[in-house]
């Protein structure tokens, strides 16, 4: 039975401070910003590795022979410091999911079925299906209801080792229900370890009050909704889904400038379906990241590199839609800085298998396990704006790792699409353990 521990540390803020003992290899990104290009695949690995943390953050992290590690522990054992032996698991940074639709109510099982079935994912979304049939029943649902819907989904990926997690809306489009689910957001934080970010993706489609329309319901997502976000202080950063037939180059850029206007961060749902520019689009305004990726074009994919706007693979929601996945290895090669997520949503993707994540990231988008293990780390902080504080194990940062059931982190991508996470640390504190 799997069971959270008492004493959780919610939003990870206060911090606990323990030793951790006798981990069998420790695996790390090194670094406060993103890793691109090679990089990303030179990790920190640490054999008989022993980690202090010192309320919730950090202090020590190398070997168990170390003299400044026998020190503390000498100390740690007289004065009944909590230790934790880890008894030769594995140890990982936290894993974060930097792309997540995680608050929404409904399913779309069906639709699924349609896909299967050779129904392309945007024929489904122009005959008024999809991203508006979520709305429909969000748009109903009260926030007792998403608050609930919420938990249980974060709950699921605390089991997998999540402990980072961003949060978009955009299953609402008019202002109360962005606004629910923002506050929702907010509210589950008060309740969960994870971390939540939240992003604003208002541009997700065109709601039925403005069939037709998008022009008018850009105007109003411009002057009254991120205005109201922003005033709230609901979200750090604005999405926008760029597409053929959602909304085009030159729309996206005019939200993104208001956006930026008014403090947010940007982030784009690019070249997904069809190859419209928005990776370039997204160099050009130096946002954080550009998410998907499936058709962007090499030129535009360069432009991210110089600009240091990171490339968020999704690979669940490419398998999920059957479309070839992201070209990650072009990327790594030539210099871009890769996160991975796993685009969580009631659509083109019902997943939130981290095991499956790094298989597919592995085994067909060609990553080596350094480079899968980066980006669900590190690079995915660094999408959220966090790569100072957590996504990785080193002195200074916040303590949030993972102990594996297995010698080595190798065994994340070799063990196929297994859930291998047996004890979730949240700043210090144990926060899940698989009995
Ligand atoms: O990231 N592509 C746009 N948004 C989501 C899907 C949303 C949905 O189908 O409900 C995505 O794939
Ligand atoms: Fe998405």
């Amino acid at each position: 039975m799997d069971g959270r521990q008492e004493g959780q540390d919610g939003g990870g803020s206060s911090g606990g401070s323990l030793i951790l003992t006798n981990i069998g290899e420790l695996a790390t990104p090194l670094g406060r910003s993103a890793r691109s290009g090679a990089q990303m695949g030179q990790l920190l690995r640490i054999k008989n590795a022993g980690v202090v943390v010192d309320k919730g953050v950090i202090s020590f992290c190398g070997e168990m022979s170390d003299p400044a590690f026998c020190d503390k522990l000498d100390q740690a054992k007289r004065e009944g410091f909590p230790i934790l032996d880890a008894n030769g698991m594995a140890c990982a940074p936290g894993f974060i999911d930097c792309h997540t639709h995680f608050i929404f109510a409904g399913t779309r099982e069906d639709e699924f079925f349609w896909r299967a079935n050779g129904l392309p994912y945007m024929e489904i979304h122009r005959r008024g299906g999809g991203i508006l049939r979520t709305v429909e029943a969000t748009r109903k649902a009260s926030q007792n209801e998403l608050l609930e819907l919420g938990s249980k989904r974060l709950e699921s990926m605390l089991c997998q080792g999540i402990t980072t997690v961003e949060s978009k809306s955009g299953y609402g489009l008019d202002l109360d229900t962005e606004v629910r689910i923002l506050e929702t957001a907010k509210a589950l934080q008060a309740t969960t370890p994870v971390d939540l970010v939240s992003t604003y993706l208002g541009p997700h489609a065109v709601p039925p009050e403005f069939l037709g329309d998008p022009e008018a319901y850009l105007e109003f997502v411009i002057h009254t909704v991120l205005p109201a976000v922003r005033s709230r202080n609901l979200a750090q950063f604005a999405d926008v889904f760029c597409e053929d037939g959602v909304f085009d180059l030159e729309q996206s850029r005019r939200y993104l400038l208001a956006a930026r206007e008014l403090g947010f961060h940007l982030k784009l749902h690019a070249d997904e379906m069809a190859p419209l520019g928005g990776a370039g689009l997204a160099a050009e305004l130096s946002a954080t990241s550009a998410d998907h990726l499936l058709k962007a074009a090499d030129a535009d994919l360069l432009a991210m590199a110089r600009a240091g706007t990171i490339a968020v693979c999704l690979p669940l929601t490419a398998f999920a839609l059957r479309e070839p996945f992201a070209r990650a290895r072009f990327m790594i090669d030539n210099g871009l800085a890769v996160a991975l997520a796993s685009d969580f949503n009631p659509g083109s993707c019902y997943s939130q298998s981290v095991p499956l994540l790094f298989a597919l990231a592995v085994l067909y988008m060609n990553l080596t396990i350094d480079e899968a293990l980066t980006g669900l780390t590190l690079n995915a902080a660094a999408a959220l704006g966090l790569a100072q504080t957590t996504g990785s194990i080193e002195a200074g940062k916040k303590a949030d790792m993972v102990l594996l059931d297995a010698p080595s982190c190798d065994f994340l991508a070799y063990n196929v699409a297994t859930n291998l996470v047996k004890t979730v640390l949240k700043a210090g504190t144990v926060v899940y353990t698989r009995a």
